[in-house]
Formats: structure tokens, sequence, C-alpha cells
């Protein structure tokens, strides 16, 4: 089978850059990393792929006069290493329509709530502050809204009293890092289909 060809937009830790990298090198997932784009030259996720002969490259948006021009870049670079998956990772911009229309289903972003609730910034603070028992994460694919494309996974995890934001932020990653490789491993097996708001997953063949 051919290995989808991944670009990962990551703007900070890069935990989840991580466990996609772990997958493809236990052959948990039959994907290949085409590149690792970020937007902070300052980012240790760009750190976790060195030494893997895997491009990294740097697009500062302050290095271009707007938005479009900025993503135009991006997804030039995403072009010139002939990427089929797009991962936001941690990545912290909202991309816009021109952007997602040259990756049509094939932009994937992971959310650290249940979608719809707590889109945007800061979810598990949100969570925390609303007081929600259950709280989680999602895998969905981007649209033009904030945190609003059709969704792909997700897994509850529960808010425990005494729960600040990073007690339930750890809680919740543990539970991204398995959940996006299983999303990824899901598109590479050709099982997903979005129809209008769903995304249906097929029985493996
Ligand atoms: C993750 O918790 C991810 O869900 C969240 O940022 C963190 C990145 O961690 N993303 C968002 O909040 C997007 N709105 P990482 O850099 O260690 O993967």
């Amino acid at each position: 089978m051919n290995r989808t060809v991944l670009g990962i937009l990551v703007s900070g830790r890069g935990s989840n850059l991580q466990a996609i990298l772990d997958a493809i090198l236990a052959e948990r997932l039959k994907a290949k990393i085409g590149v690792v784009i970020s937007d902070n030259p300052d980012a240790p996720a760009l750190k976790r792929v060195a030494g893997f002969d895997i491009t990294t490259t740097v697009i500062e948006r302050r290095k271009f006069a707007d938005k479009r021009s900025f993503e135009k870049a991006i997804a030039a670079e995403l072009q010139l290493h002939h990427v089929e998956l797009v991962l936001l990772a941690g990545f912290m911009r909202i991309l816009g329509g021109e952007f997602i229309s040259q990756f049509p289903g094939r932009i994937m972003n992971i959310h650290p709530a249940l979608l719809p609730a707590f889109p945007g910034l800061d979810a598990q603070a949100q969570a925390v502050k609303y007081g929600v028992k259950v709280s989680g994460c999602t895998i969905h694919f981007v649209d033009e809204g904030v945190d609003t494309g059709p969704i792909i996974l997700q897994e509850a995890v529960p808010v425990l009293d005494g729960d600040d934001e990073h007690a339930l932020a750890e809680r919740i990653l543990h539970v991204e890092h398995k959940l996006y490789p299983r999303a990824v491993g899901l598109f590479c097996e050709g099982r997903l289909r979005i129809e209008g708001r769903k995304v249906i997953i097929s029985e493996k063949r």
C-alpha cells in the first residue's frame, strides 16, 4: 500500500506531531511525513523530527504583508512536497477559505474539547470554568469556521472535582495522542467519506 504523504502544521510543543511520528515508526500508520511547517521559529515541535530526514520549514506571518500571501506560501510548500493530507497539530491560526479550498476534505484539526462545545482558544479552561463533568477531544475536517468542520472522531474524558485547566489538559492530551493517529489511519485506508456535516467511517476491507 502506498504511504499517504502528510504535511503537518505546528506552532508549539508538538506532542501530537510526536504521536503521529511514533505511529509511523511503529508501522501502525501507513503514512510518510512530507514536511513539517511551523509559523513559530522557536517551536519545540521542530526538534521532534530532527534526524529523521523530514523537511522542516518556518513560515512566519510577520514576514508577509497579509494573511493571504502568508497562507499562499504555506500552500506552495505543501504542494512542493506533494502533500495529500494536511494535519493541524497545535497550529494556532485560523486558515482562510482560499487555502482550505486547495485541500478539499484533506485538512484535519485536533481540538481539546468535545465540539461543538468550547471552540476556539483555551478550550480546557473554558470547560473547567463552565463546570462540565465530561470533556474530551475531537478530530475534525477543517472548514471555514472556527472548529466547525465535520467531526471524524471524538473521545470523552471525565472532568474531576478540583481539576484546573492544566490537569484537564493533561488528561485530554493522553487521549489526543491515541485519537489523532487513529483518524489519520482511517484517512490513509480510504475509510472516511464526508456527507454534509457527517463523516461516514466505512468498515475495514
Ligand atoms: C493540543 O492540546 C491541541 O488539541 C490544541 O493545542 C495543543 C497542542 O499540543 N489545539 C488547539 O487548541 C487548537 N484550537 P501539541 O503542540 O503538544 O500537539
